[in-house]
This record gives structure tokens, C-alpha cells and sequence, in this order.
């Protein structure tokens, strides 16, 4: 199969070694992607929201399926332009992946379809903005309606700290996508993630895994896309992943199909665990960064016959088989991520980095320089997975790999996956 693969993250890093390695491709074609990519397909230097380019590349390569990483393109429609086309498409329709391009959307559909979480008010005003702060004590979350790369949430003790993020959000700090805000009451308990695969009638359980949002140790510092992950999340046993299918993911598949919105595509349930029981924080509508470097390497079903049997509506036929093993992944970061940083350092020793058994380097912002030399452009750089017995021992060996990267100008957490 001719298969193209979306997005030029660490999560496609992982996608692109996934697929390359099924018996099924063919050929993969990866736009934009890495370098890191490199090995496993052809770059084609075509922007992640380039709809008009995604599509005649697809079509250039006669593609069988292309897989889309990121959520903008979901969320503009790109699944749905390749279906013009004919042409099979891993993710999600606009509409249905409203679950994550509008928070008012998933919290009102939650609603309809009695899925457990916090109460919510949607706003567009901010006095109605401080009436609703007022009410919940100001111990509430602010969150941005549309998408905003992951910073369009803040989560506020008081009354004063929400107002000011409400006002910011309103008056423009993420563009149209702040319009609309949705302030909900806070909810406490651990957090952990549930991955699942939704075909438009049939859901199935893929993983779970936790990431560690703050920069630094301790879950210190500024909010970050995720600075690491492990697999299976410690927090979620069998009981509980149970619970999160009937209650949550299951609704979700029939609610959508019954909207006339079928969901396909996989599906991230962000949770939190309260004395209540599991409440969605959040859906999003792609596999999770770094979560998809600490999943994808536990998956032993071929992973292109899983996203056929989505976007074929046989997922009730399908069965996923795991490593049983856990997958911890250390996120190594530019200094100054999630603010600004310099561009352009040299990383040395990745090759030693995957010396250490069952290890995987996989790249996000990465470019090579012209003579050659792998530099630092992005924000979060590499995440170093390693796979062990247990969490302990997986943690031990992407640490061990993490001290073989020579990159004087890259930081990371000490206290990924420590229990
Ligand atoms: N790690 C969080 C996310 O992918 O949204």
C-alpha cells in the first residue's frame, strides 16, 4: 500500500517507524516530517496545513490511506477533502473532530449523552465570564474554546488569576479561537489518558498512558505539551479502563453515529480519576504527544491492518495484542521551552543513545544543518522511549540512553514515570 503520513512531530516519528515496519506498506511518503524520519520514508516539504498540497500529494502517490498526526488539519477538514477523492483517510471528519477544535462542543455533547464530567458555563462576554468565576469561588479552569496549541487552558486558584485569563482569552490573546471561552468547575484526583480506536459504530481499547505536563521536576513551571509519558498508566487498572469504555468511550461512539457525525479515527479520552469516579477533562482527536512514543512501541498488531479496520468500519472483527511491558519516554527539550529559545545547537550521540536495548530516539524539532550536523529547532527536540519489565526498570533504561545525547544546549525532567 501506498501510504501517506501527516505532521512532522515526535508522535509522527513514532507513526512513520510504526508504519514503515508493517508488512502492508509499500511505500510511505511523510509530509513534512524530520530527519529522523528519514530512514523510514520519503520527506516531501509540504506544511502539515497545507490542505491543497496535502491532497495532490495524496493523489500524486495514488495513496491507499494517509494518516493524519496533528490536530489542525482534522479539524480543517482534511479527512473530509481526501474522501472527495476517494481516498482513505485515518482520522476523523470535521465534524466529529469537534470533540477537540471546540470545548463548548465536547462538553455539550457530553451532556447529551450523560458522560461524566465537571459542570461548565460557555461565555462570550466578560461579565458573564466573572459572574460564573464568581460563583465557583474562583477555584475553576479557563479554557479557550478553539485550538491553541495546547495553551489555551488555565487552571486558576483564585477568582483574580481566572479573570485575568478569562479577559486575555476575550480580548484576543488566541485569536478567534478565544471568541468563546468554556469555564468549568475544578475537579481533582490523578490524571491518565485512555487511547481508543472509534470506527463510526464500534469502539475498541488501544492503550493507556500518563504524560508529565510541567517543565520541571516536581511538577514545577510552565505548562508544556508534555515533557514524558509512560505506558500503561499506572493509575488506570482493568476495572477502571472498563469503567472509562462503558461510560465514556462507548456513549461517545454512539452519540456521535447518532448525530450523524460517526467518529473514526482514534480517539484520546484525557481523564481525571475523582472520588466520583473517571470525568473527562478533555478529547482529543489524534494520538497524544509524547503519549504515541510510549504507545506505539508496545503495539504488536500490525499497525496498518488497525487503521483499516477503522477507517472499514470492521473493528468488531478486530482484536489489538500489546507488549505487556511498560514504555517510558524522557522528553528532551530546548532551554527556555515553553518560552523562547536559541536555534541551531549541535545534538551529538543519538546513534549511542539507541545502543541501549529496546530503545527508541524519535525526533520533533530537529533539522540538519548544510554540513551535516543535527541541530536543534524546535521546542521539545527529541523523547528517548525505552521499553523495560516494569515501570522502574523502563525508566532506568531511558534514563541510561538520555545520559548518552551529548546536547549542551537541551534540558529534561529527572522524575519521569518515578512512582
Ligand atoms: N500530551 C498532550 C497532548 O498530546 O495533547
Amino acid at each position: 500500500m501506498n501510504i501517506l503520513l501527516i505532521g512532522s512531530g515526535g508522535r509522527e516519528h513514532a507513526l512513520a517507524w510504526s508504519l514503515a515496519d508493517s508488512p502492508l506498506t509499500t511505500r510511505l511518503v511523510i509530509a513534512p516530517g524530520n530527519p529522523g524520519m528519514a530512514p523510514h520514508g520519503e520527506l516531501r516539504p509540504i506544511a502539515a496545513d497545507d490542505l491543497d498540497g496535502l491532497c495532490s500529494l495524496a493523489s500524486e502517490i495514488a495513496a491507499d490511506l494517509v494518516v493524519i498526526g496533528p490536530e489542525v488539519p482534522l479539524v480543517e477538514g482534511l479527512a473530509d477533502r481526501l474522501a472527495e477523492l476517494d481516498i482513505a483517510a485515518f482520522g476523523p471528519s470535521a465534524a466529529a473532530a469537534q470533540l477537540e477544535g471546540s470545548k463548548e462542543f465536547a462538553r455539550a455533547f457530553c451532556a447529551r449523552h450523560n458522560v461524566p464530567q465537571p459542570a461548565y458555563y460557555p461565555v462570550s462576554d466578560y461579565a458573564a465570564a466573572c459572574q460564573h468565576i464568581d460563583q465557583l469561588g474562583g477555584i475553576c479552569v479557563i479554557k479557550a474554546d478553539g485550538l491553541a496549541a495546547g495553551k489555551g487552558v488555565v487552571v486558576a486558584d483564585d477568582a483574580e488569576t481566572a479573570k485575568v485569563a478569562a479577559k486575555s482569552m476575550l480580548d484576543g490573546q488566541f485569536g478567534d479561537s478565544g471568541k468563546r471561552i468554556v469555564i468549568e468547575q475544578r475537579i481533582s484526583g490523578p490524571e491518565a489518558s485512555l487511547f481508543a480506536l472509534l470506527d463510526g459504530d464500534t469502539a475498541i481499547l488501544m492503550a493507556t498512558a500518563q504524560d508529565h505536563k510541567r517543565a520541571y521536576d516536581n511538577d514545577i513551571g510552565p505548562n508544556t505539551g508534555g515533557m514524558g509519558a509512560i505506558s500503561p498508566s499506572p493509575r488506570l487498572d482493568k476495572v477502571l479502563e472498563d469503567q472509562v469504555m462503558q461510560q465514556i468511550v462507548h456513549p461517545v461512539v454512539r452519540g456521535m453515529a447518532a448525530e450523524g457525525t460517526p467518529y473514526r479515527g482514534v480517539l484520546y479520552v484525557g481523564l481525571m480519576l475523582t472520588d466520583d469516579g473517571p470525568q473527562v477533562i478533555e478529547f482529543n482527536c489524534r494520538f497524544g504527544d509524547p503519549e504515541a512514543q510510549v504507545i506505539l512501541p508496545r503495539l504488536k498488531t500490525d499497525i496498518v491492518s488497525a487503521m483499516l479496520a477503522t477507517t472499514t468500519a470492521s473493528l468488531h472483527h478486530f482484536d489489538m495484542r500489546w507488549d505487556a511491558r511498560a514504555a517510558v519516554t524522557v522528553v528532551m527539550a530546548n532551554k527556555g521551552y515553553p518560552g523562547s529559545y536559541e536555534k541551531g545547537s549541535v545534538i551529538m550521540d543519538v546513534d549511542a543513545a539507541e545502543t541501549v536495548a529496546d530503545c527508541h530516539v524519535f525526533h520533533a524539532g530537529t533539522a540538519l544543518a548544510d554540513n551535516g550536523d543535527l541541530i536543534a529547532v524546535g521546542g521539545r527536540v527529541l523523547a528517548v522511549t525505552a521499553l523495560g519489565d516494569d515501570a522502574a526498570s523502563a525508566r532506568r533504561h531511558a534514563y541510561e540512553a538520555v545520559a548518552k545525547i551529548d546536547w549542551q544546549n537541551g534540558f529534561y525532567r529527572n522524575d519521569i514515570a518515578k512512582i
